[in-house]
């Protein structure tokens, strides 16, 4: 395994394996067994990164969420994990009733939501800190100073270390971290956005950010990664949800002229690395110049060893070259 930092303050800051998993359907899609052995089989790889939120996964059962904090609750008690494992959570996004969703019904970022949402992962997770929580979707309701106030008063109790955001306007990002820098707290310092080596169309607004594809890290948000040094990007859903092995699931955003120029050398340089495609994209980020984490979900511990074996795929710079430049 490889390790980053994550964060810059030495008191929160984290050492953190370069591929991060993604445990949003275990305890829901994926039952207790398998989850429990590929999280065995991650911290064994020397994995150390692991992915939740307080919401994952209500849309399963037409609930509220919980299932995969519970889960990784009940797998570090059993296996006796106290705090080598960096488990980030969010909160934002739960939904305040069952039947409903995040976009109709959210929890949103007040200063209560915060405060109480934050508890209730701790107990879910059984962790008296967490080392990284995330402000999960964008709340227009709340001014931004109350949520950057919030956040930075768990930080200075000590029940969470980094905080990190997801899902949001690149400028509302700068707004929240230029109040939090003006008034001496902490800011966001980890940023989680869907990121993969295709290019999504911005116009294809996909139900959830009726604004446009807000989910995705655009160019303006890898401008603003490239500007701020100290800032890492948790790019979710690397493998497109297993897109790239199964052209079914392609999403509708990524049907565009783009997309086979850029699928044709990602085969090319399996091809020439003996890797899968999903290796190939897996390494590419990892490897860039940019600080950039892939989180990817797994079902089964197959997957997981064809995603580790990606961190020790060398690309050569001439293979990197042609992944970049193809538009
Ligand atoms: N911040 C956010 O709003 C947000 C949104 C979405 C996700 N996330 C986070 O990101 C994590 C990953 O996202 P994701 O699950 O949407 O996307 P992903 O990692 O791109 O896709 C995971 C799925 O891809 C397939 N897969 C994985 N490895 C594979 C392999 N080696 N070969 C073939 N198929 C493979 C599996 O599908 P099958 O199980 O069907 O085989 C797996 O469930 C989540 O667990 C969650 O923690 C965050």
């Amino acid at each position: 395994m490889k390790y980053r930092t994550i964060g810059t303050n030495p008191t929160t800051r984290r050492e953190v394996s370069v591929l991060a998993l993604g445990a949003m359907l275990f305890g829901s899609v994926t039952d207790e067994a398998t989850s429990f052995a590929v999280l065995d089989r991650y911290v064994e790889a020397g994995g150390n990164f692991i992915d939740t939120s307080d919401n994952y996964a209500f849309w399963t059962d037409g609930g509220q969420g919980g299932q995969s904090e519970e889960l990784l609750g009940r797998w570090r008690r059993s296996r006796g994990i106290a705090d080598e494992i960096v488990i980030a959570t969010k909160l934002g996004a739960r939904p305040l009733a069952p039947g409903t969703g995040y976009v109709d019904n959210p929890e949103g970022l007040s200063a209560k939501v915060i405060r109480e949402a934050a508890e209730r992962s701790r107990e879910r997770l059984g962790l008296a800190k967490v080392d990284l929580l995330y402000a999960h979707i964008e709340d227009h309701t709340v001014e931004p100073r109350e949520t950057v106030e919030a956040f930075g008063a768990l930080v200075a109790e000590g029940t969470v270390g980094l905080l990190g955001v997801s899902n949001h306007a690149t400028w509302r990002v700068e707004r929240a971290r230029a109040l939090a820098a003006a008034a001496g707290l902490p800011g966001y310092e980890v940023l989680q956005y869907a990121h993969t080596h295709l290019r999504p169309r911005a116009d294809v607004p996909d139900g959830l950010f009726p604004d446009g594809s807000l989910g995705y890290a655009g160019p303006d948000l890898l401008g603003y990664l490239r500007a701020e040094p100290g800032l890492t990007l948790v790019a979710y859903s690397p493998l497109l949800r297993g897109a790239y092995t199964r052209p079914d699931r392609m999403p509708a955003e990524f049907d565009h002229p783009g997309t086979p120029a850029r699928l044709a050398v990602l085969r090319d340089v399996a091809r020439e690395t003996g890797a899968t495609v999903n290796q190939v994209v897996l390494a590419w980020q990892i490897g860039g110049d940019l600080p950039v984490v892939p989180l990817a979900g797994v079902s089964s511990v197959a997957q997981l060893e064809e995603n580790l074996a990606a961190v020790d795929l060398e690309l050569t710079p001439e293979q990197r070259a042609r992944l970049d430049a193809v538009h």
